[in-house]
């Protein structure tokens, strides 16, 4: 989502008339985008501003942008000196504007507005971290809340984007070249458009599912998503992947926590029977689809126990990849009242321990393509000397292969040699 964000804010940055350099040398203006999901994050972010003032004194105007520009607002200016314009998450429609203002007035400025009703959500090819490859949001913001997480506070509650405009948006990437898109939301399972306009012929027991039938009806030659949520994963989700090959063989369905105890802690709305049961819906697929998760460890009151559960779970799974964290709290969240009583060397420990069977279900998963032939959408060169291209597969694996430059954007089939923890090599058939 952050680098949806930043693309967007580029983009309308160009259309404005800005230059845009990524050589902060050069710069007049300077743009931070931030995550607060995690207190490394935010960290970071001082960090950088630090240094930023530092090297350039009262040269550059330096604007922070993100969930931390959102949830710490004005206290910004006082916390850090240097800091000129403060955009939060639903006003990024507006940044010209603010630079404009920072200029004119040479004071601080801050917008923690939303959205405008006719933003942009459009994306130039040129400002995409890929040319071939285009996060499309479908729902922002979300309603969950569970007890860990700031993301409710510092984007706001759900809204879904029209389906017409998605299509719209959809066909407009195609003719722009793009051959893989991500429809992005932090909860796309709950996607609830305010009419059924553009989802009247296709059927689906969720908005979500209708959406994906829809979208893949448009011929569009890769569609991924992401994030799925598991109470809300109806296994028609399945069923539409099984109907259409364009939807792409890769589920990512973050658990959080093999307990049922600590799930109820996490306020997450499912138990590990009910997220089995969907693992099972997509193992019984005839297609075969990619699983990735995400855990926390170290979440308070986790025991010893409560740690097996989340490793018995990972047995159960059998993920291709999965992102693990440690706990931390983040102020403001219900989670950071309760005491953070699982110590910091046990945090690690877990982390360590999971890391280890994760690696290993990873490497299996991906040596199984060994032999294998898979489609791979050559999306950049990543070793120019040796003539290495890189790319994804349908199912979300990295592949290194030899090839030309002049095979960036083709969708290609990859003789797969070689297995690395997680990269695939091979050779173009
Ligand atoms: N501490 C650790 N990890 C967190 N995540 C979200 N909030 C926290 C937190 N307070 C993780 C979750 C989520 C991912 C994006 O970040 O696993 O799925
Ligand atoms: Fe955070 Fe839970 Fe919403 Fe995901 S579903 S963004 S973890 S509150």
């Amino acid at each position: 989502m952050n680098v949806s964000d930043s693309e967007r804010v580029a983009t309308l940055l160009e259309a404005d008339g800005f230059e845009l350099t990524s050589d902060e040398l050069l710069a007049d203006v300077v743009i931070l985008n931030t995550c607060s999901v995690r207190e490394k994050a935010e960290h970071k972010l001082f960090t950088r501003i630090g240094q930023l003032k530092k090297n350039y004194a009262d040269e550059k105007k330096v604007g922070v942008m993100g969930c931390v520009a959102q949830l710490e607002g004005e206290t910004l200016f006082d916390q850090q000196r240097g800091i000129d314009f403060v955009i939060g998450t639903q006003a990024v429609g507006r940044v010209s504007e603010a630079i404009d203002k920072v200029f004119a007035k040479d004071e601080n400025f801050i917008d923690l507005g939303v959205r405008e009703d006719e933003y942009d959500w459009s994306t130039t090819p040129r400002r995409r971290h890929n040319e071939f490859v285009a996060f499309l949001p479908i729902i922002e913001g979300c309603n969950k809340f569970c007890t860990y997480c700031i993301v409710p506070f510092a984007r706001g509650r759900e809204k879904s984007l029209s389906a017409e405009e998605i299509i719209k948006q959809v066909e407009k990437l195609r003719s722009e070249g793009v051959r893989e898109i991500h429809l992005i939301g932090q909860n796309v399972n709950s996607y609830r458009p305010q009419s059924v306009a553009g989802l009247e012929n296709f059927a689906g027991a969720t908005a979500f599912s209708r959406l994906l039938r829809a979208v893949a009806a448009t011929g569009f030659e890769r569609i991924k998503f992401a994030t799925s949520f598991p109470r809300d994963f109806h296994p028609d989700i399945v069923r539409a992947l099984d109907e259409y090959e364009n939807l792409c063989n890769w589920v990512h369905l973050p658990v959080q926590s093999g307990s049922d105890k600590i799930l109820r802690a996490m306020r997450r709305g499912h138990t590990i029977e009910n997220y089995k049961k969907r693992i099972d819906a997509i193992r019984n697929s005839p297609r075969k689809i990619a699983l990735s998760t995400d855990i926390i460890v170290g979440f308070p009151t986790e025991t010893d126990e409560d740690f097996q559960a989340t490793l018995d779970l990972f047995e159960y799974c059998e993920f291709d990849s999965s992102y693990i964290f440690k706990y931390s709290p983040r102020p403001g969240t219900p989670a950071a009242a309760l005491e953070d009583d699982v110590s910091e060397a046990v945090k690690k420990s877990r982390f360590f321990e999971l890391e280890k069977v994760m690696r290993f279900q990873q490497q299996k998963a991906f040596a199984k393509n060994v032999g294998g032939v898979l489609s791979v959408l050559v999306e950049k060169i990543s070793d120019k000397q040796s003539g290495q291209l890189s790319g994804h597969t349908t199912c979300q694996k990295v592949v290194n292969f030899k090839g030309g430059d002049w095979m960036l954007g083709k969708i290609v089939r990859v003789k797969i040699t070689e297995s690395k923890r997680n990269t695939l090599f091979g050779e173009i058939l």
